[in-house]
């Protein structure tokens, strides 16, 4: 029997044991029920860690468009893909129907080919939330391109490391965006981005706003220009199951952000079984998730696990608080969204306004709801149960990372437990343990550690690219035997797993992760600092906020006017680096910084400090300097 569809808690208790018992047959029964050039050999291969090298599916040959769109025709030719809401709701939505996706999708195939990208070719989207960016990876996966996605609101030297790290020839953009009321000038932070990268040979411009543009003679293209007169129909490239799909670019406690990066079968295989199971996905639900394409959460449920279902998704191009805090909920009611899938940042920046906005709408269709990226707090749960799902929608709090490739700790909803501030269990195929710090496994329940992973699942991150090691030292060095995931957990006295948050030094903002190291590194480029430390600290609305302890070139400004310039310039460091979704929160001008006699800085002071918790600060005798400490704590923001 395959578990592709588990329907009941039963079913559940059963396929979970099958895919820790029998995982090849497990898998393998499931990947049946997909559309493959030429079968595996092997189902699970390659060493899982410490050598971080596992392989799926190898040996068999596909192309994951033609599971996303081809096998769909003879059925649902006529059924919708992609609904299109635009950032302004005066503007007309777009509806496009598996075969409309199908055609568009060919056509830039196409133009991607004519423009000279060969399989195996990297090609940086730096898109807005429009339907094209839906089209532009797809087509790249038709051609064997592996698209790596940049959010487009990074910055220029943001796109500028992608570019070179990934050694990408091409990049397809366009002239503008609109997010809520903002408007952002893609095409300009492109050319400002290629200054240095002189081996993009190719950009393909989409006309999006209209708005004036530069274009290089020689590199630059207009899409419309190219799609002149171009077939509707392009073969599919047969890729090899651990062929590179594409490279996610993503932060971790050190370096540059790394390039996650995923292969074509296992991942295939994995956000298809899991959000069909996660969602409890029926052949006429209308399916929302927010997340931009720009992250992980964009590629495996707005895109790949909802096509290769033959789904309905919804994507949008605005902001939860634009032009009203009402629009989620009027986004719902217009298109009758019967599964909705958010972030719980989105949910608290809603609550802060009155419950009206939500009242004022029918949300009658909605059946599911979700939540990604962050822990949710009770009181956002309770929220979104009560006035969003009145009561009767099930939550998926789903816990996953952009190197899981999908959902590893979720309720499936409506059939295992969902409970507030828990994701709950583990999916089928994946068997989470609790770690303490010298690496050894906790047992039973109630109880808390290092989350980690403890066998190879479909959709597990292959490599970061072009450097294996870094992976390896990342994922599977920490813990031998294991996948370290870099979140602590609780495991509660059901068995159900509840997410504490990052052990290291990574930063959630807004269900988006930032390395304190990155940050510091985009500070200390402002001319007016001699060095940085970051943290995170609770926030309202964004989960975790960034506090930016800095020391100033010139010592500590004694007026405003000189404070107020210091500080834009340190913001004008991050934007320009990282980008607006970066920028500190709280920013305080220090003459020195905690550090112990070997020179390290004592973050755990700097945390309790920017927690508030200014009582407890623990051992300071340690120190370099503890009056350090003192002036610290009298200049708290
Ligand atoms: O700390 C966890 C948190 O987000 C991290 C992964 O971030 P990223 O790779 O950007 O992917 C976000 C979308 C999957 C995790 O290490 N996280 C993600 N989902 C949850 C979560 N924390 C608690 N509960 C969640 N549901």
């Amino acid at each position: 029997m395959s578990f592709a569809r588990i329907r009941t808690l039963d079913e559940y208790h059963a396929a979970y044991e099958q895919a820790a018992t029998h995982p090849d047959k497990f898998w393998g029964d499931i990947a049946e029920g997909f559309s493959w050039r030429r079968k595996w050999n092997t189902v699970r291969g390659g060493e899982f860690s410490p050598a971080g090298t596992s392989t799926w599916f190898e040996g068999a040959a596909l192309n994951l468009t033609e599971n996303c769109l081809d096998r769909h025709l003879a059925t649902r030719a006529n059924k919708l893909a992609i609904i299109f809401e635009p950032n302004d709701p005066k503007e007309r939505h777009t509806r496009l129907t598996y075969r409309e996706l199908y055609e568009q999708v060919c056509q830039m195939a196409n133009v991607l080919l004519k423009n000279g990208v060969q399989k195996g070719d990297r090609v940086i989207i730096y898109l807005p939330m429009i339907p094209q960016l839906a089209i532009t990876v797809l087509a790249c996966a038709r051609i064997g391109a592996v698209h790596s996605v940049v959010f487009a609101g990074f910055s220029a030297t943001a796109i500028a490391d992608r570019v070179q790290d990934a050694g990408a020839e091409f990049v397809v953009t366009a002239d503008g965006l609109n997010r809520g009321a903002k408007q952002i000038p893609v095409k300009s932070v492109v050319d400002e981005a290629l200054q240095s990268c002189p081996g993009v040979r190719r950009v393909l411009v989409v006309e999006h706003t209209s708005w004036p543009v530069n274009m290089q003679a020689g590199r630059d293209v207009w899409f419309h220009d190219e799609v002149q007169g171009v077939a509707k129909a392009c073969p599919a490239v047969e890729m090899q199951a651990e062929d590179p799909l594409f490279i996610l670019y993503t932060s971790g406690s050190t370096g540059k952000p790394k390039g996650v990066v995923h292969t074509q079968a296992g991942y295939m295989v994995w956000a298809s079984f899991t959000f069909q199971n996660v969602f409890q996905v029926e052949e006429n639900d209308v399916y929302w998730c927010t997340a931009d394409i720009g992250w992980v959460t964009g590629h495996t449920y707005l895109l790949y696990g909802p096509l290769l279902s033959g789904s309905t998704s919804l994507m949008f191009e605005g902001v939860p608080t634009y032009p009203s805090p009402g629009r989620f909920w009027e986004v719902i009611d217009k298109h009758h969204v019967t599964i909705f899938y958010t972030a719980p940042t989105a949910i608290r920046s809603l609550m802060a306004h009155s419950v009206d906005h939500v009242l004022a709408y029918s949300l009658s269709s909605l059946r599911v709801l979700g939540s990604v990226g962050e822990p949710i707090n009770e009181e956002a749960w309770h929220w979104y149960h009560q006035h969003v799902g009145k009561g009767r929608c099930p939550i998926v709090d789903t816990w996953w990372q952009t190197e899981t490739g999908g959902i590893l700790i979720s309720a499936l909803a409506g059939i295992t437990p969902s409970v507030p501030a828990r994701a709950g269990l583990p999916l089928p195929g994946v068997l989470p343990v609790l770690l303490n710090q010298d690496g050894t496994e906790i047992e039973g329940n109630d109880q808390e550690g290092y989350l980690a992973v403890k066998a190879s699942w479909p959709g597990i991150i292959r490599t970061t690219w072009g450097d294996h090691e870094r992976a390896r030292q990342t994922y599977f060095q920490p813990y031998p035997g294991y996948y370290f995931t870099g979140d602590g957990a609780r495991r509660d006295a059901q068995g159900l797993y509840r997410i504490i948050g990052r052990v290291d030094d990574v930063i959630n903002v807004s269900g988006h992760r930032f390395g304190t190291a990155e940050i510091e590194s985009a500070i200390n480029e402002s001319p007016e600092v001699v060095e940085s430390a970051v943290v995170g600290y609770p926030h309202d609305v964004k989960g975790q906020g960034i506090y930016a302890y800095v020391i100033c070139q010139n010592g500590l400004p004694d007026n405003d006017i000189d404070r107020q310039r210091v500080e834009s310039s340190i913001l004008e460091a991050v934007v320009a680096n990282i980008g607006r979704i970066a920028k500190p929160d709280k920013i305080q001008l220090v003459s020195g910084l905690p550090k112990t006699r070997s020179g390290k800085i004592m973050r755990r002071i700097l945390r309790k400090v920017a927690e508030g918790e200014t009582q407890n600060l623990g051992d300071t005798t340690t120190l370099l300097d503890p009056l350090v400490v003192e002036e610290i704590v009298a200049g708290k923001k």
